[in-house]
């Protein structure tokens, strides 16, 4: 099966794009060194928000950069001098019982290397040090034309940043026996019956970088504006200020969506967008120096195989499968396959339009934003936000057996003077605890995080950055009357706004959310 899988994929990819590339190569990466929340480009030293499925150099981590990644003493890609991190958000399943079920990953990832997409300008490799992330994790609307125009109609905000971004990414409805869709072609996650009904080899989900290069910088606050999109994508002129042409580079995974053919629920991507207008990609060098650029000089070769690169040392199937990353300590239990209580992290489904704002409910709009009058261009404000959650007690701090939840506020103003400063009372949380039998000693453990929002110049969040949990103060309890925790939510600052839910805590624990309105926000699983 996965063979069929495997040789029906490479036929897909051969025809997938015959009008846009010339010279490339298809670097395969067989293994997937890990799947787990960790995404050190947007949160360094730092478990991430959502689960990311990770391909490349074994020494990725929470900090990997680009030297450690270059240590690394292996790789789940085929070319051994290429340590690079490859990472994209992982596909999940959400079952109608909340269980969020990871779509099975179908032969690794593809990335593919365009080394002549503009025959006038020199193909530069990527600079050490280089890192980039392509697409936008809170995007949830398509503005734009559906299905695109010809490439040759292109023309005023078709061409703008914006729309190109979003152009970038693709979802390709799989089945080997019709004719292959284009690449890029549907912007969009077909909904499940589309699925169901079309695509029985799965969903191949594509992204395209930015391969236009500012020439100086080797990342940016936003790991975006660094870098630009040629005018048609994949190929054309690059923008003003972004001359220094890059390798072209884009992804490809396939999802086995049709593996739950006829079963009820939905497909959501970890960062809890069922839409795909939020899909994305993040990229870190770890190519050894100067092989890149001996790669992009000297491979031509219009045919894609890596096998026709001599300059390239390639490693077997295997081998590329034998390569995994250290899990954290922090996530080393958390079960990202099969998480019950929604997706890993809480992350919110947020269906759109409204552009979605990371770790917080779906009915919240970003408009903590319009607070901020005025942003100079090159501070990174940080709006205030917070928010208490439980993290794994047993995970974090040892053993206790009963994990409780508490609402905390901080302030978590730091940089802007424009920013807008919370409510920054630190309550004592309040646990109750409802009737039943036996008597029990609980631990509770009041953990407490910031959860920082970064909003660019118009205002629009575009990140968050989430801190490490850490303890603020911990409680004995013991009760004669129950075991069973109902909720530990404190209210007097809170309106009511959603019914008391039962849950049991044993292996995963709640978030709440709180910002500066005042409303509180559930989270399931952690
Ligand atoms: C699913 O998508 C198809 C094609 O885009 C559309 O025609 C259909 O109405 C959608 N079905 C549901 C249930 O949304
Ligand atoms: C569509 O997304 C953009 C962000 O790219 C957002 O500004 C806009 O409000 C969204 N449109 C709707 C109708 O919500």
């Amino acid at each position: 099966m996965q063979d069929i899988y495997r040789m029906a994929f490479f036929l897909a990819a051969l025809t997938s794009f015959p009008s846009v590339a010339d010279a490339f190569w298809r670097l395969p990466c067989r293994g997937r060194s890990g799947v787990a929340r960790l995404d050190p480009i947007v949160d360094p030293g730092e478990i991430s928000s959502h689960v990311h499925a990770i391909h490349g150099g074994g020494n990725f981590g929470m900090s990997a950069n680009f030297e450690s990644l270059l240590e690394s003493d292996c790789t789940s890609c085929g070319v051994m001098q290429d340590k690079s991190a490859y990472w994209t958000p992982a596909l999940y399943f959400m079952h109608n019982d909340g269980t969020a079920e990871m779509v099975p990953q179908v032969g690794g990832m593809l990335a593919y290397y365009f080394n002549d997409k503009s025959p006038n300008d020199k193909v530069h490799a990527f600079p050490d040090g280089f890192r980039m992330l392509a697409g936008d994790p809170f995007q949830r609307n398509f503005t734009w034309p559906v299905p695109d125009p010809p490439k040759s109609e292109w023309s005023g905000a078709q061409v703008s940043q914006e729309a190109l971004r979003q152009k970038a990414v693709g979802f390709n409805c799989l089945n080997y026996g019709t004719t292959a869709e284009g690449t890029l072609d549907r912007h969009f996650m077909p909904n499940k019956t589309y699925l169901d009904e079309h695509c029985t080899d799965g969903i191949r989900l594509e992204l395209m970088f930015p391969q236009c290069w500012d020439g100086k910088n080797l990342d940016s606050d936003d790991h975006k504006s660094h870098v630009a999109y040629p005018s048609l994508v994949m190929e054309g002129d690059c923008p003003s200020g972004y001359e220094k042409r890059l390798v072209g580079l884009m992804y490809e995974t396939i999802w086995n969506t049709y593996a739950f053919k006829d079963e009820d629920g939905y497909f959501a991507l970890a960062n809890g967008d069922p839409t795909g207008y939020g899909y994305h990609g993040d990229f870190m060098t770890g190519w050894e120096s100067g092989v890149l650029q001996e790669a992009i000089d000297s491979c031509t070769n219009p045919d894609g195989n890596v096998q026709d690169c001599a300059v390239f040392d390639l490693q077997t199937q295997t081998k590329q499968q034998q390569c995994t990353f250290d899990m954290p300590t922090a996530i080393k239990t958390e079960d990202v396959l099969d998480f019950v209580g929604g997706l890993p992290g809480g992350m919110e489904i947020q269906w759109g339009p409204a552009y979605a704002l990371m770790s917080m409910g779906s009915d919240s709009e970003p408009t903590t934003t319009s607070a901020i009058p005025s942003i100079p261009s090159l501070t990174i404000p940080s709006l205030s936000l917070s928010l208490g959650i439980s993290a794994d007690a047993g995970n974090l701090l040892g053993n206790a057996a009963v994990m409780a939840t508490a609402e905390s506020v901080t302030t978590a103003s730091s940089s802007s003077s424009s920013s807008t400063s919370t409510s920054t009372s630190t309550p004592t949380p309040t646990p109750t605890t409802s009737v039943s039998i036996d008597p029990i000693t609980e631990e509770i453990v009041y953990l407490q995080r910031k959860i920082e929002v970064l909003v660019d110049t118009q205002g629009v969040p575009y990140t968050t950055i989430t801190g490490t949990p850490s303890p603020v103060s911990t409680a004995m309890t013991t009760t004669t009357e129950t075991s069973t925790v109902t909720s530990y939510v404190k209210r007097d600052t809170v309106p009511e706004e959603q019914p008391e839910e039962q849950e049991e805590f044993v292996g995963h624990a709640r978030r709440h959310l709180h910002h500066h309105h005042g409303r509180l926000h559930r989270k399931h699983g952690f």
